[in-house]
């Protein structure tokens, strides 16, 4: 059997929609799993949720619903991007799932088993009201050295120290306000520090292709750290409440989320063979065999800010676990998406969302094009420039590649009905023979053209390999390049003009080299571009491109189909539009035309308006709007309305009736019991379907909509918000 690959992307934490990162991330694996599959490779290509830990938790405490809810309308959000994008994974699972119970326990066990678990006390903050250990992000206070107030558990924003949390100042839980309290709890820990571990991981590091150069330098780092950098075991658990998987034989004990994520890598390949999926894709072998043959190559794309957990707990998990466990093979590491050389923030992603780039209809193999031509295989940040793309796309893409097709393609279609050359492209002493006067002396040879198009499109090879894509990217358009300058030079739009048999067939052959040369080009651009280069080859009226065809030729008098254009240029006007506020209208105005408008698809054009909002308002008019805490008693359709759901409010006492546009968004079913915001001072309506006393409150834009307004844990019916 020869190699087998099995690849996954970083599993992104189902709290919330992708961001351009993951999307990066997700073209970059895609490419290079396209080329593999291109050369008759086999692979299984897989991804997942990462359903687990603390903030997910809370996050559906928050809005009322369960983790399990919460984790479930994130997942059911993610083909729309994936399709979109034309990532192609073979399956998509999620960490919370019985498989990754199963391995996750079972791997802890072989590691227990191995001597590579202890347990020992820990003592941390814990916050008496909420009931609940507090990870640093949820913990604030005074920074004990510059005494700025509200600063994390961990380091001051301000003064940049870090300390442990025990030194703020008059601490707080974020959660609750609570003043935490020592507590001592009982943790596991994974031995890291363990001799065996530290060996085998040097051992990895050294041998070269596990990981890029500068990634095995900083684990190296990482693991011969001395004094207070030295390296430690790692804490594995945590306290119930918890998201996550129990720990066996350890009651109101839980993996901490970050032991059972990767093991989701191996949870959705398992999935995935038991469906049935992979049999489908080819493979004949079982979960477990496929694992252990040697010629599996298991291979990770992630990001630079999860090197830790890949370089040095993963590779270790896996080897002492032992098999049919299985080391990774090549760990690839990729830098950030910046945008316009602005770092993209946690809490407001970046100036653009790859929902909307969609829903602006705008292609998404420009973006696919663009990332690759900006690639590398090494650790850098990859900066998103409006400019730079339109440029990209319009003079590379279009003014070279797709260039080529229009032009050549209207005179085979329109001068030699769709016929290429009745003779062999590749075949110069035919020619040579048979009809001299088709050749001209020197530079316009056009073997020597074809041939060193051949020859530069094999050196693409190596360089997707590599995962090179910025040069290969380099090497396709110096290609285009030539093919536009061999038709430049050629002219057949001078010979086709002429009555003369011989001037005919030379324009005839000139249009045929240059749809040779654009069939070349379209092999190599089709990792990138799968959706065109199908077109491509479509037109070409030959099968789906392999690798391999670069070596073979159109055959002598191929038809070719009728060309229609393959891509547009990109306005630059629609790429500013990407970079606006959404300006959706309100998502839960109780007006029906209201309610009606933002579940249109808005055009292009309004979607990009900014809201009309006065500039500023004084705390007294503020103050006019009765905002307040709602509980959704009740929630249901309403017959004959299809934006609209109705919802019994209860405001710890009083109860409202609601009619809110959120139809598109929500299933009452998963509604009642929730908490959301409302206005309960707007003057009650008359709707066609009864009274409408209030408004919830909702947001939308540039990721989607609505999305309704909750308050944090603690918030009852009825309390007034401002
Ligand atoms: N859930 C963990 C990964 C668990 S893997 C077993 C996680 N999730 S994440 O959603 O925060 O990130 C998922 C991937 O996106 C990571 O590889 C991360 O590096 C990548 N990116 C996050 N922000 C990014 C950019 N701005 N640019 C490029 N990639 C980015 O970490
Ligand atoms: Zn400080």
């Amino acid at each position: 059997m020869s190699e087998t690959f099995f690849v996954t992307t970083a599993l992104p934490y189902a709290n919330g929609p992708f961001h351009i990162g993951h999307i990066m991330e997700y073209i970059q694996a895609d490419i290079w799993v396209r080329f593999q599959r291109m050369q008759d490779r086999r692979v299984h290509f897989v991804g997942a949720d990462d359903a687990h830990g603390a903030p997910i938790m809370l996050k559906a405490e928050a809005e009322g619903v369960s983790p399990q809810a919460l984790v479930a309308r994130i997942a059911a959000g993610r083909p729309r991007y994936l399709e979109g994008f034309h990532i192609g994974f073979d399956h998509w699972h999620s960490t919370d799932s019985p498989e990754n119970v199963a391995l996750s326990q079972d791997i802890y066990r072989r590691l227990k088993a191995a001597g590579l678990i202890d347990s020992r006390p820990v003592e941390q903050f814990y916050d008496p009201v909420k009931g609940m250990f507090l990870a640093d992000r949820y913990i604030k206070g005074e920074c004990p050295k510059c005494h700025s107030r509200d600063q994390y558990g961990d380091a001051c924003e301000v003064c940049g120290s870090v300390y442990p949390p025990t030194e703020l100042i008059e601490p707080y839980s974020t959660l609750t306000g609570a003043k935490p309290v020592l507590r001592t709890s009982e943790h596991f820990f994974f031995r890291l520090s363990d001799p065996r571990c530290r060996r085998f991981l040097h051992e990895w590091l050294e041998q070269p292709g596990h990981v890029q150069p500068q990634v095995a330098n900083k684990a190296r780092e990482w693991l011969t750290g001395k004094g207070e950098q030295a390296l430690s075991d790692w804490d594995i658990s945590r306290d119930a409440p918890y998201f996550g998987i129990p720990i066996p034989d350890a009651p109101g004990k839980y993996f901490y989320v970050w032991l059972d994520a990767p093991i989701g890598y191996l949870a959705s390949l398992k999935s995935y063979f038991d469906s049935g999926k992979a049999r489908a894709n080819g493979e004949p072998r079982d979960f477990e065999t496929f694992l252990t043959d040697p010629d599996t190559r298991q291979i990770h794309f992630i990001g630079k800010d999860i090197i830790y957990f890949h370089t040095l707990f993963w590779p270790a998990m896996m080897k002492f676990a032992g098999a049919p466990y299985k080391v990774p093979d090549n760990v690839h590491v990729h830098g950030f998406v910046t945008v316009s050389g602005e770092k993209m923030s946690k809490s407001r992603g970046t100036g653009i969302s790859p929902l909307r780039y969609l829903e602006l209809g705008l292609n998404p193999e420009w973006l696919r094009y663009y990332i690759a031509a900006k690639l590398n295989a090494n650790v850098e940040d990859l900066d998103f420039n409006a400019e730079d793309f339109v440029a990209r796309v319009n003079s590379d893409l279009i003014g070279k590649y797709v260039n080529i097709a229009s032009r050549a393609a209207q005179f085979i279609s329109r001068h030699f009905e769709s016929t290429l050359t009745a003779h062999r492209l590749t075949e110069a002493a035919h020619w040579r023979e048979q009809s001299p006067g088709i050749l001209l002396a020197g530079k316009d040879e056009p073997f020597e053209w074809l041939q060193s198009w051949q020859r530069e499109a094999r050196l693409v090879r190596r360089l997707y390999e590599e995962r090179e894509f910025a040069k290969a990217i380099r090497v396709c358009m110096s290609i285009a390049d030539s093919v536009n300058q061999y038709f430049d030079f050629a002219k057949p739009w001078t010979q086709v003009k002429s009555n003369l048999e011989p001037q005919l067939r030379r324009a005839q052959f000139v249009c045929s080299a240059a749809l040779e040369g654009f069939r070349i080009l379209s092999i190599v651009l089709a990792p990138v571009l799968p959706a065109a280069t199908q077109q491509a080859a479509n037109f070409l009226n030959v099968p789906e491109f392999k690798w391999s065809d670069i070596d073979g030729s159109l055959p002598p008098g191929h038809r070719i189909n009728h060309y229609e254009h393959l891509m547009t240029r990109v306005d630059p006007k629609r790429i500013d539009a990407l970079f606006e506020p959404a300006g959706d209208a309100p998502a839960d105005t109780v007006t029906p035309a209201a309610a009606g408008q933002h579940a249109q698809a808005l055009p292009a054009g309004a979607a990009a308006a900014p809201a009309q909002t006065p500039a500023s308002i004084s705390i007294d008019e503020f103050k006019k709007i009765d905002l307040r805490v709602a509980r959704i008693a009740a929630a249901e359709h309403v017959a004959g309305a299809d934006k609209l759901l109705k919802l019994t409010l209860d405001l710890g006492g009083e109860t409202r009736t609601v009619f809110a546009g959120i139809k598109s968004a929500y299933d009452p079913a998963a509604l009642a019991g929730r908490l959301t915001v409302m206005v309960a001072n707007l003057a009650p309506r008359k709707m066609k379907f009864g009274l409408s006393e209030g408004m919830v409150l909702a947001a939308s834009g540039e990721g989607g909509g609505p999305y309704l307004l909750s308050p944090d844990s603690g918030a009852t019916p009825g309390m007034r918000v401002s």
